[in-house]
């Protein structure tokens, strides 16, 4: 194995390390060996340490601590620490996760290095090339020799591209895995009890979680979400774990001034997972929550107007809503309490099984023995 060289995960950003963690325990018994490494894009604590130790992730051998910068600054310096990494110890594979920056940065420099790449989460597109996770994928997606798929319509969107049939692997979702392998640690009462948030184990609540730079960098949009948050918390206590892109904006623009406001650091894994679980609902604009919401049944309110992951509305429980409508959404979702636990369609989407880690770990295992 030595001579062959090692399977290379790259991660960096908090969505990479749910996804990563079931592909590298699964490649572990396996007994391939394996190299981690994390980029340093999240350095805060909150947002790399607790998952690490809350998902059983090895600590990285190797952190590039390239910290927050411009999109260029950041790209570059991921780039410029994996190729040294790279020509020093050539890997048999890199692995990249989702769509940060991280992760194009180590497609293009392994692909360069024709180094063969696996993305896994290849495929979904937003069609929206204002988000740069938008480009950080279709790019990342063109430079992989291996496509692991979360949903089938992703197939479709790598077909049309060009790319080819056999390169793409329908595996099912890793970071569902790791959601279904806590779950018992869900756990609501101990979430809100742990968190002091001056609610009663009985009071119903619901969760926010915005970062995305569409709605949290232009003053105007943060001044009508901060609006619209605190009319949320007329009907409902919100809970909101802050991300540290647009913590001061938000707060800036009063986001704490409502008493039914509650913000919080960014949380731990299971804490933020067993709030969730307990809500009546969220409104996010992340990706992963349309997921994890989906698979909890829990309604979910996405501030977008689009998204790369529809089978959380086919199969789940997301529906897409403008900052106008919000409000009438959520009146509806609390009108009719329950009506969308457990999620409709009466199962969760293909694949979603808790295995996707050890599907992808045979196919890299594979690759990795027949190279
Ligand atoms: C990144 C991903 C985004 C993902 C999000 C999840 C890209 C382009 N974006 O966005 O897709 O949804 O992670 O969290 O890769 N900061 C800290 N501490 C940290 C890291 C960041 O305070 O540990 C602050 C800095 O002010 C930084 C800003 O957050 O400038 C943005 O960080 P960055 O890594 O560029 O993107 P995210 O918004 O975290």
């Amino acid at each position: 194995m030595a001579e062959r060289g090692r399977v290379v995960h790259i991660t960096g950003a908090r969505p990479n390390f749910p996804k990563a963690a079931p592909v590298i325990a699964a490649l572990t018994e396996r007994g391939v060996e394996q190299l981690l490494v994390h980029t340093g894009q999240h350095y805060d604590d909150r947002l790399s340490r607790v998952f690490f130790d809350e998902l059983g992730l090895p600590d990285p051998d190797l952190n590039l601590g390239v910290g927050s910068g411009s999109h260029a600054v950041q790209t570059a310096a991921v780039m410029v620490g994996l190729e040294e990494l790279f020509l020093r110890d050539r890997p048999a594979l890199v692995v990249v996760y989702g769509d940060v920056n991280s992760t194009v940065a180590a497609a293009l420099v392994a692909a360069k290095l024709q180094i063969p790449v696996a993305h896994v989460e290849a495929g979904l597109r937003s069609f929206d090339v204002t988000m740069p996770e938008e480009l950080n994928r279709r790019l990342t997606d063109q430079l992989s020799d291996l496509l692991f798929v979360t949903s089938p319509e992703a197939i479709g969107h790598l077909a049309r591209e060009g790319v080819a049939q056999q390169r793409i692997h329908f595996v099912g979702n890793p970071m569902i895995d790791t959601l279904l392998a806590h779950l018992d640690a869900f756990d609501p009462v101990q979430a809100r009890a742990g968190l002091d948030l001056g609610l009663s184990d009985t009071t119903a609540y619901l969760v926010a979680t915005l970062h995305r730079p569409a709605n949290v960098d232009d003053p105007a949009s943060v001044r009508q979400l901060v609006s619209v948050l605190h009319k949320a918390a007329e009907r409902l206590p919100v809970v909101i774990p802050l991300h540290p892109r647009g913590r001061v904006a938000l707060e800036s623009a009063g986001l704490s001034t409502s008493s039914g406001v509650i913000v919080t650091d960014p949380l731990p894994y299971s804490t933020f997972m067993g709030l969730v679980r307990g809500a009546a609902a969220v409104i996010t604009d992340s990706g992963g929550v349309q997921e994890e919401t989906t698979v909890l049944g829990v309604p979910c309110l996405t501030m977008r107007p689009n998204t790369e992951r529809p089978v959380t509305i086919t199969h789940g429980t997301n529906q897409l809503v403008t900052v106008d409508g919000v409000l009438p959404a959520l009146d509806e979702v609390l009108a009719a309490p329950g009506s969308v636990r457990p999620a409709p369609v009466g199962s969760r989407p293909p694949l979603w099984d808790g295995a996707a880690g050890h599907r992808i770990a045979a196919i890299i295992a594979h690759q990795v023995e027949s190279t």
